[in-house]
């Protein structure tokens, strides 16, 4: 079936804001549901978009919202939850992708895009993020009446990321020592040009139904190479401590009822226990050549663009309190 209007659930976002403009530009029409509309404008002014604030838990509100649309992509996702309980994560991940599988069920809508994580296992995930996006795919892959293609990206990189504007935010913050938890832990991290790339070839590509793609860039790195990449690209020298694990553990106890700043949680340190790399090349199915951030970084990190780096930090500032992703 021919595919033109579109609803993305966690569209306004990092990853989203980036996709939708790539689907706004391929010609579709988008509907983005948001809990708080008012927060994000700068979806508003694209042409194209419809920006619907709703309860996505409501079942009756969410189907409301998808009657009539051709494909649904879901990317709500948490990094952090208020209590160290699972319940959050549980809520964001499990629950809504329930609910979301209803409510396609219900308004025949066959296809559905999900974003999930590296990593991500019921029952072997490190963390419960890792755990409950391991969950969600389990409710995917018992829905084959639907057209359901999902993906597993490392992290994500990108003007606006939270991964290095945060390291740069940290490093700026940091005296002349930068204490780094799980500082070995290895990362291949993605373009998030090449993720929003991955999305828009699969939506037309039956090919791509039923699978899960785990999607990494070109280059491994370890926490550590990656926080004195940044230094460098800032132009500021910093002495990176890597602490072993027991330290690691106590800073991730230390930060976790931060009210805003939280450059790790006890989640976040039990989803670093693993490495975030990927075991394949990069998915051939996309004619996708993986950039490497040495090309990218240095156009949105770089000292020459301090002034576009403060904005997207107040943005996101604006719209939470932030900490590394896993
Ligand atoms: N960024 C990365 O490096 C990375 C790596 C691997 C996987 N991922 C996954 O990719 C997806 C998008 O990540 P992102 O970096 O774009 O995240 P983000 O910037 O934090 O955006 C997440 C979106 O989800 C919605 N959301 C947040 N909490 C929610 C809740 N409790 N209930 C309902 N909606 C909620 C928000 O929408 P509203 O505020 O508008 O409602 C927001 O637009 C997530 O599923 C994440 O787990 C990201």
């Amino acid at each position: 079936m021919s595919i033109k209007h579109i609803c993305v659930l966690g569209g306004s976002g990092f990853v989203g804001q980036q996709l939708i403009a790539r689907l706004v530009k391929a010609g579709y029409m988008v509907r983005v549901l948001t809990r708080q509309r008012e927060c994000h404008r700068d979806l508003l002014v694209l042409p194209t978009v419809e920006v619907i604030e709703a309860d996505v838990y409501n079942p009756v509100a969410l189907q409301m919202y998808l009657r009539g649309q051709d494909a649904v992509i879901n990317l709500v996702g948490i990094l952090n939850e208020r209590r160290d309980n699972g319940q959050g994560f549980a809520r964001a991940h499990v629950d809504l992708t329930r609910l979301v599988i209803d409510a396609c069920r219900h308004c025949h809508i066959l296809r559905l895009l999900h974003m999930s994580a590296l990593h991500a296992n019921a029952r072997t995930g490190t963390s419960y993020y890792l755990r409950s996006k391991g969950e969600a795919e389990e409710l995917l892959r018992a829905a084959p009446d639907l057209h359901i293609t999902c993906f597993r990206p490392s992290v994500i990189f990108g003007p606006a990321d939270r991964f290095f504007n945060n390291f740069a935010l940290l490093l700026r913050l940091s005296p002349g020592v930068v204490p780094l938890a799980c500082a070995n832990t290895r990362f291949a991290p993605i373009y998030i040009g090449d993720v929003v790339s991955a999305f828009e070839q699969s939506l037309r590509n039956p090919h791509t139904y039923g699978q899960c793609y785990d999607l990494c860039g070109p280059q491994v790195y370890t926490l550590k190479q990656l926080l004195q990449y940044t230094a460098r690209q800032l132009g500021i020298h910093r002495r990176i401590v890597a602490l072993g694990k027991t330290p690691s553990w106590l800073l991730a106890n230390l930060f976790q009822y931060m009210p805003l700043f939280r450059p790790i949680t006890r989640d976040n340190f039990r989803s670093l226990q693993v490495d975030s790399i990927c075991s394949q090349p990069f998915p051939a199915i996309f004619k996708i050549m993986p950039r490497s951030l040495e090309e990218i970084v240095p156009t949105y990190l770089g000292v020459a663009n301090a002034r576009q780096r403060n904005c997207h930090l107040q943005q996101r500032a604006r719209r939470e309190g932030s900490s590394l992703p896993p």
